[in-house]
């Protein structure tokens, strides 16, 4: 599988592009499941694995709390994972065929789901978020977009500085063919060096997946969960978010 640069060479622009504090929202709404659904046993510690878990953005905010574990495909965001959270364990996997040979109280999967671009794909992530649990464990899959909050034509612009450089970036998402099961996020880079004072323009194109509601749910409960879907805002953005019981 070839990854976007934004996890490859340009890796290093993560946390200036997406830093740990966009994340908090979410890692908070993600704590409260985690407590709504799952009791330590004696005094062992809650253990929850992210599968995707890029930078470690929001595992940052979780890691005081429980025991956290990230699996990423990518060596440069694990890189940047074990930075920011040496607390947590990591591990460079696919989360559509890893299999770490233990079990966790909760797993989740965050924007990082948005890489499963088929049903196939979905079909053994899931099967490997339920791998990883015992019954009762809670599973949470929250992809950026579903059929239902896509926005076509979204457009999206932030911008960093730096000592060394200014980053300004321009995200745009578009469906570019109603009849598949993807759509695509064009991120667009400026990067200025400040000694130099040039910029370089840099394209990154990512194809994700975008399916219903009813398709998650359906291939949740296929995988061995009860599930349910809830909605939520975080920073005006739609998050959908499934959560499932391991049966
Ligand atoms: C948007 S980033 C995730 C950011 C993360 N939520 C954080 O807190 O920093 C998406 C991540 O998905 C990872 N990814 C894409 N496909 C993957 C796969 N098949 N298995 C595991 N990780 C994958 C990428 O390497 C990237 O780090």
């Amino acid at each position: 599988m070839t990854l976007p640069r934004l996890y490859d060479d340009l890796a290093y622009l993560w946390p200036l592009l997406s830093p740990p504090e966009h994340y908090e929202a979410e890692a908070a709404a993600l704590t409260e499941l985690i407590d709504q659904h799952c009791q330590a046993e004696s005094d062992e510690p809650i253990r929850v694995l992210e599968l995707g878990a890029g930078g470690g953005h929001t595992l940052v905010h979780l890691v005081e709390r429980f025991e956290c574990t990230a699996v990423d495909l990518s060596v440069p965001m694990i890189g940047n994972c074990k930075r920011l959270v040496p607390e947590a364990t990591a591990v460079i996997g696919d989360m559509r065929s890893v299999r770490l040979d233990k079990t966790f109280d909760a797993v989740f999967i965050h924007d990082a789901v948005d890489y499963m671009l088929s049903e196939q794909d979905v079909r053994a992530t899931l099967a490997t978020a339920a791998a990883h649990l015992k019954p009762g464990g809670l599973c949470v899959i929250a992809p950026t977009y579903t059929r239902e909050n896509f926005v076509d034509g979204d457009v999206a612009d932030d911008g960093t500085t730096t000592d060394s450089e200014e980053l300004t970036y321009f995200t745009y998402v578009h469906d570019p063919d109603p009849a598949d099961d993807t759509f695509e996020m064009i991120l667009l880079y400026l990067i200025r060096d400040v000694q130099s004072r040039k910029v370089e323009l840099i394209e990154d194109r990512h194809t994700c997946g975008l399916f219903s509601n009813e398709q998650w749910l359906s291939w949740m409960d296929d995988a061995g969960f009860e599930s349910q879907h809830g909605e939520a805002h975080v920073d005006a953005m739609p998050w959908s978010l499934f959560v499932g019981i391991k049966k």
